[in-house]
């Protein structure tokens, strides 16, 4: 099959730089989603990939073949546009069967493909109606059914799922994901939605500005953002950073996150070995790393008084007012607390991320000194 090489990719529209100096390569058969906010030129750089664009700079491989002059037509590559973009007048069969229909292949053998994409995606029973008649996440599948017709080497997909409901959206992940592992194609897969590209990809590329930031496995990303924007980007509720500078080596202590005393903990001196008197950088917390305890505990971190409580359901959001810094912590759902109680906050410094001032610098974590 193929794998998709991009080499020093960028394009330009006018003064604006849409997409600059992109390097990655996804492996064949890989799921890899590609993941920034509005305007960070996503879609830009999937009409790369798909030819539907020129090149300002660069290159694109399949596999060794280097096609920036390779018409769409003939580059086996499918996209499914966020939008859908069915064909309203025509049935179901006749949208998913279009691509082949258009190619001239003989009735008989689209006929039997429709039918094996309809099983595949379970929309058999939809096969006679047209794109009104179906819930935006039938209409989805049936995109996703004409883009995997002609079986294509490279599938790409630009926000598939931001036009379905957020239960349908839920389900639909988990359906995408199941079948990319049965169709096995080249998958590159565009969204906004930090959810969907940590719970069905293979690898994330974190895109700002037209460049690729951080490209790694979901839970590396996690673990190890490499910078603070990154860092506030992944996760479903944004890490807590605190401003701080180093004031001496015999304990730590920090101004800006005022919380942090004398008596630091090991593994926060840990985490700060190396670091000059006076260097400044941000500490980050995520959320599930903060306990919350109602007395006062050895090793806590600091003191804080209860500002908001928000239920999820599966667990209670807490926002958390430290000196006047608000933090917010995620606990048990079972865990009785009320709005203004004071409370002691232990943060768990093994999963704790270092930035230094320079946001390019590499996070260290202490688990990277043990
Ligand atoms: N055809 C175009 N002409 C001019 N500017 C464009 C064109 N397409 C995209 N852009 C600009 O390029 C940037 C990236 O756009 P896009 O790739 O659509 O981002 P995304 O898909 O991440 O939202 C944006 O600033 C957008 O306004
Ligand atoms: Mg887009």
């Amino acid at each position: 099959m193929v794998k998709v090489t991009l080499e020093n990719v960028s394009k330009s529209y006018g003064t604006t730089k849409a997409v600059q100096n992109f390097n990655l390569v996804v492996e064949d058969e890989e799921f890899l989603s590609i993941l920034g906010p509005s305007g960070c030129g996503k879609t830009t750089l999937l009409r790369l990939i798909a030819g539907l664009e020129t090149f300002s700079e660069g290159r694109i491989l399949f596999n060794d073949r280097v096609m920036n002059d390779v018409p769409p037509k003939d580059r086996n590559v499918a996209m499914v546009f966020q939008s859908y973009a069915l064909f309203p007048h025509m049935t179901v069969a006749d949208n998913i069967g279009f691509p082949l229909a258009i190619r001239k292949t003989p009735k008989v053998e689209v006929d039997k493909r429709v039918r094996e994409v309809a099983e595949l995606l379970k929309i058999e029973p939809l096969l006679n109606r047209r794109p009104r008649q179906l819930s935006g996440g039938e209409q989805q599948r049936v995109a996703v059914g004409r883009a995997i017709v002609r079986k294509p080497d490279v599938l790409l997909m630009d926000e598939p799922l931001s036009n379905v409901d957020a239960k349908t959206r839920a389900y639909l992940r988990s359906e995408l994901k199941l079948l990319h592992k049965k169709i096995r194609t080249t998958l590159i897969y565009v969204t906004h939605d930090q959810t969907e590209a940590m719970t069905m990809s293979d690898r994330i590329a974190v895109m700002k500005d037209g460049e690729l930031l951080q490209v790694g496995a979901p839970e590396n990303i996690y673990e190890h953002p490499k910078d603070v924007w990154i860092a506030s980007f992944i996760g479903n509720l944004p890490m807590n950073f605190f401003d701080c500078v180093l004031l001496d080596r015999r304990g730590v202590r920090v101004i800006g996150g005022a919380c942090f005393g004398p008596q630091s903990p090991k593994n926060l001196m840990e985490l700060l070995k190396g670091l000059p008197d006076g260097a400044k950088f941000k500490l980050g917390v995520r959320p599930e790393d903060i306990d919350i305890s109602k007395s006062s505990t050895q090793g806590m971190t600091c003191e804080a008084d209860v500002q908001l409580l928000e239920p999820t359901g599966d667990s209670l959001v807490v926002t958390l007012n430290v000196n006047d810094e608000l933090m917010k912590a995620r606990v048990n759902p079972g865990f009785k607390l009320k709005t203004d109680e004071h409370v002691y906050l232990t943060f768990d410094w093994d999963r704790a991320h270092l930035f230094l001032s320079d946001t390019s610098s590499k996070p260290k974590t202490t688990e990277q000194h043990q």
